[in-house]
């Protein structure tokens, strides 16, 4: 056995490979194969270096070194505005934030980078849509929303319908957390324009069949907008196999930096809508009389765009492809179900959503008896335990499952099973704490 240092975006990885394979593609066996989990870890120094553990990963991820770095790297080496300069670093700008364009559409199989459309988060993505759909819904149009979606992908869509005097109709999840098929199909009119729905919960950490809630809303003839916030950093994603109309997500939910979102959408309806926000860099011609808008993205993206940030995505972005999204998944899945059952068998503890650990992906919320889960957070956090509490932003779930609030912890690939027990153990002193 040999040890091969390699730099990668400027982090040093440490493979171990036997002395044949040297011959064959290092490259190749990055950290796939190579790097074991305490290694993987390391690559994030916020964790790595601090007693904190961190399980609020739905709310944010932590960042690989090679993510900071490439903040770094771009202002160090990059900086200039994008699309703008006529000389040669303005061109190196345009190009590393083009090529950050490439990674995303690659990452999520769009057929073409001009459907990648560059926000500050999911929350800019879904509004954006809303309002760039704006033309398209009429009078007594009707919207459908899950209720279990998150304000971000609530919100705009009963705000489109107050604008434009259209209906908004609920889709409700069965107290498993399910949209049934028949669910959604009875809830369907032939004047529904718009459905909204999350891939992911991020309250109940359930997955939708997107493929086919898809193809029922298009038999309807209805637009399928989905939230990937929860689950870009954690499922494959194939906009052209599951037939998205239009698919938001944040890239600090994907270890990427904050400030930078992506909606997607498909070519065809990116060609006919209008942009939203104007102004610089998304216009081929204006004057007094005339107004030519760029083609897309160009013309959904106004003003001077969050380049570096976008650059550090597709380092996260290379980040996961290395690691490998199959293997982040079956990790997160045996902490998600080792997890579930060490708070299921805590005393007075009620897991909201499904009683199966295999329908929880990476998240789990619950209450505790007697309990606010404010005061559940607060007590874990005396314990360096970081994990979510409140209506999660995602109020009308709540309100539906006859919940206030709850307390949500949600995994990463780079937690561990003695974190695990170290919060079980906190968990089961909290209700002793509060005097219950
Ligand atoms: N949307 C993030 C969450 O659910 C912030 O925590």
């Amino acid at each position: 056995m040999i040890t091969v240092k390699m730099q990668i975006k400027h982090s040093i990885c440490i493979f171990y490979l036997k002395k044949k394979d040297i011959a064959g593609s290092i490259a190749r066996r990055l950290i796939k194969e190579v790097m074991n989990e305490k290694e993987l870890r390391a690559q994030f120094p916020l964790i790595e270096n601090s007693k904190i553990i961190y399980m609020d990963n739905a709310a944010t991820t932590q960042k690989p070194q090679c993510v900071i770095d490439a903040i770094t790297e771009f202002y160090t080496r990059y900086n200039a505005n994008p699309m703008r300069g006529i000389y040669e670093l303005s061109n190196l700008a345009t190009d590393a934030y083009e090529e950050a364009r490439n990674k995303v559409a690659s990452f999520i199989n769009a057929k073409s980078s001009d459907e990648i459309i560059f926000t500050r988060n999911a929350t800019e993505s879904l509004n954006l849509a809303s309002r760039i759909l704006d033309g398209k819904i009429n009078e007594d149009d009707e919207i459908l929303i899950a209720t279990s979606e998150h304000h971000s992908n609530f919100l705009p869509w009963k705000s489109l319908a107050e604008r434009r005097k259209a209906k908004v109709r609920y889709l409700d999840v069965n107290e498993e957390g399910e949209i049934t098929f028949d669910s959604l199909k009875g809830a369907l009119s032939e004047r529904t324009k718009v459905f909204a729905a999350a891939w992911i919960s991020n309250v109940l950490g359930r997955v939708n069949p997107i493929k086919e809630l898809a193809r029922i809303a298009h038999d309807n003839g209805t637009l399928l907008v989905v939230d990937a916030a929860q689950s870009i950093a954690h499922i494959p994603t194939d906009v052209q196999e599951t037939d998205v109309d239009f698919l938001a997500f944040s890239g600090h939910k994907m270890y990427g930096p904050m400030g930078i979102g992506v909606l997607y959408g498909r070519a065809e309806l990116l060609e006919k809508l209008p942009p939203f926000l104007e102004g610089g860099e998304m216009i081929d011609y204006v004057s007094k009389e005339r107004t030519v808008y760029s083609e897309a993205p160009h013309k959904f993206e106004a003003g001077t765009v969050s380049a570096a940030d976008a650059y550090a995505l597709g380092a996260a972005i290379d980040f996961i492809n290395k690691t490998g999204l199959n293997r982040i998944e079956k990790r997160e899945d045996e902490l998600t179900q080792y997890a579930f059952e060490r708070i299921k068998g805590t005393a007075h503890v009620r897991i909201i959503g499904s009683k199966e650990a295999d329908r929880h992906k990476g998240i789990i919320s619950f209450n505790l008896d007697g309990v606010h889960s404010h005061d559940v957070a607060r007590i874990l956090a005396e314990s360096n335990i970081c994990v979510r509490a409140g209506h999660q932003c995602a109020k009308p779930l709540h309100i539906l499952l006859g919940e206030e609030s709850s307390v949500r912890v949600s995994l990463g690939f780079y937690n561990t099973k003695e974190e695990i027990d170290i919060f079980a153990k906190e968990l089961f002193k909290v209700r002793e704490r509060m005097g219950c």
